[in-house]
């Protein structure tokens, strides 16, 4: 039975693995997909989504462009890492369709349209476009399913400040509203994410296969390899947000009570345990060589 979704990204390396994965597995019906300015700006993150769903041979998911910022702050360039085109230079073709606007107007749409909980939202980039549907159409967000989001770190280190992780320091303020608004919310931080981790031999697992989404997916990563510098692997953070929704089984989540750190200083962004915080359920345990081999099935069927 598969599940609804709409995926709220900004490809980005890792956002693009994940969507070929949404698109490969039968556990999703990827009903649009919704972009946000982060690892690069809107236009070029609305243009990836076009030209991975070309990829993918299907142009027939709408595309809808939303935050081409944060709600109050200025926003990251990640170029050292994505490459100047986002998708750290891996030929793709271009988008087969004319991208729409409006992302948070088109989600409180599709949510008032569809059956209350039917409809889950897989979010890999900042979280403006989920604030600003809390924030402007609360009795939409109130129908959402499941929404599952890559972001934050909680004994982790960050990848931003000591303790912040880049979607939710791109965009405190957002975090700040979808942590503490009931949202049916699973956080999954760096502190699983950095467990899922793609090795070059990997790479020559996907590469054997022949299958388009599995070589475009180890070119990815690939580029990933060149633009980080240091260790034999590198972490597969988008990706683990749908291996979560299609197999819950293989993490283990805790209750936190969390704040955000909505400051000007080098932590901005960062999840702060405090007991007078929204009880968030976060991802805190994986079993990573079960969802490689899930991404790997399902890239290479
Ligand atoms: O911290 C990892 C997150 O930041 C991922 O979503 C990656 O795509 C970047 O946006
Ligand atoms: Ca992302």
């Amino acid at each position: 039975m598969s599940r609804k979704v709409v995926i709220d990204t900004d490809p980005g390396i890792d956002d693009a693995v994940a969507i070929l994965f949404a698109l490969a597995s039968p556990a999703f019906e990827v009903i649009g997909i919704t972009t946000v300015a982060g690892n690069i700006g809107l236009t070029t993150v609305t243009r990836n989504a076009g030209r991975i769903l070309a990829l993918a041979g299907r142009p027939d998911i709408p595309v809808i462009a939303g935050a081409a910022a944060p709600m109050s702050r200025k926003g990251f360039d990640t170029t050292e890492i994505h490459g100047d085109d986002g998708l750290g230079g891996v030929s793709f073709p271009e988008p087969l369709a004319a991208p729409l606007g409006g992302a948070v107007e088109w989600l409180a749409e599709t949510l008032l349209r569809h059956p209350f909980g039917s409809v889950d939202i897989l979010a890999l980039g900042p979280l403006t476009n989920i604030a600003r549907l809390v924030r402007g159409h609360p009795a939409a967000a109130g129908r959402i399913g499941r929404i599952i989001a890559m972001g934050g770190a909680i004994d982790e280190r960050g990848n931003i400040g000591p303790h912040s992780e880049f979607n939710l320091a791109a965009d405190p303020e957002a975090a700040d509203i979808v942590i503490r608004a009931g949202l049916p919310l699973v956080l999954i931080p760096l502190d699983v994410t950095r467990k899922v981790r793609a090795t070059r031999d990997y790479l020559a697992l996907l590469r054997a296969s022949g299958v388009p989404s599995a070589l475009v997916s180890a070119d990815l990563i690939d580029a990933y390899f060149q633009s980080t510098t240091g260790g034999e692997s590198r972490p597969l953070h988008d990706p683990c947000v749908m291996l979560y929704a299609e197999r819950p089984d293989l993490f283990g989540v805790d209750g936190i009570a969390l704040t955000v750190d909505v400051g000007d200083g080098v932590d901005a962004g960062a999840l702060v345990r405090d007991g007078a915080g929204a009880t968030v359920t976060v991802a805190m345990r994986v079993e990573a060589a079960a969802v490689l081999d899930l991404l790997a099935a399902r890239l290479t069927a």
